[in-house]
């Protein structure tokens, strides 16, 4: 599975080089490259997860939490009631520091009951909705945020 697709790589950087022969010594020999890239993690969610999530971020939390999930810029401030604005869900908030667990209890019982104003979504969304929908709020996070969250999340469980 990996072959061929470094071989259609090389075909391309042949291609891009102008070089039109096979024959060719192999591009790159000589060349260093670049070995300090992030390592791209597998993260739990599916991109089908993701997808559906979009959708299902669209209809039920986008109204609040923006279409970004980029949330309200002073979410630490509470109103004239002691009530939270929507806070970001992209990964530069707090919502980063709560175990899965604990974001699937998030949406399905909402903040109203710890004196919050989210609504709680466990009549509207099944869980396996719910987990597509924090898989798309997840995959904002940067590979940074989702490492620390990852190790959080694994404590929360007792380490695998
Ligand atoms: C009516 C506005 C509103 C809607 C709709 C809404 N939220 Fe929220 N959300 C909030 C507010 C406000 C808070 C802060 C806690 C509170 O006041 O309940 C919050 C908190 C959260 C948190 C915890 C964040 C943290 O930093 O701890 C998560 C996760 C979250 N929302 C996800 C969602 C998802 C996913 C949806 C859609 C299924 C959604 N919310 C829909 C208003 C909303």
């Amino acid at each position: 599975m990996f072959k061929p697709v470094l071989i259609s790589l090389l075909a391309l950087l042949t291609a891009a080089c102008g070089g039109d022969s096979e024959e060719a010594e192999r591009p790159g020999k000589n060349v260093s490259l670049p070995v300090d890239r992030p390592v791209v993690t597998s993260r739990w969610f599916t991109q089908a997860q993701v997808r559906a999530g979009a959708l299902l971020f669209g209809e039920n939390c986008a109204g609040c939490h923006g279409p970004e999930a980029s949330g309200t810029p002073n979410w630490q401030q509470r109103d004239a009631e002691g009530r939270l604005p929507p806070p970001p869900l992209d990964g530069t908030a707090h919502a980063w520091h709560h175990p899965r667990s604990v974001l699937r209890r998030v949406v399905r019982e909402g903040g109203q009951k710890l004196g919050g104003s989210m609504p709680g979504f466990q009549e509207k969304l099944s869980p396996e909705q719910i987990d597509q929908v924090i898989a798309w709020v997840q995959s904002n996070w940067n590979e940074e945020i989702y490492q620390r969250w990852q190790k959080i999340d694994q404590e929360s469980r007792g380490s695998r």
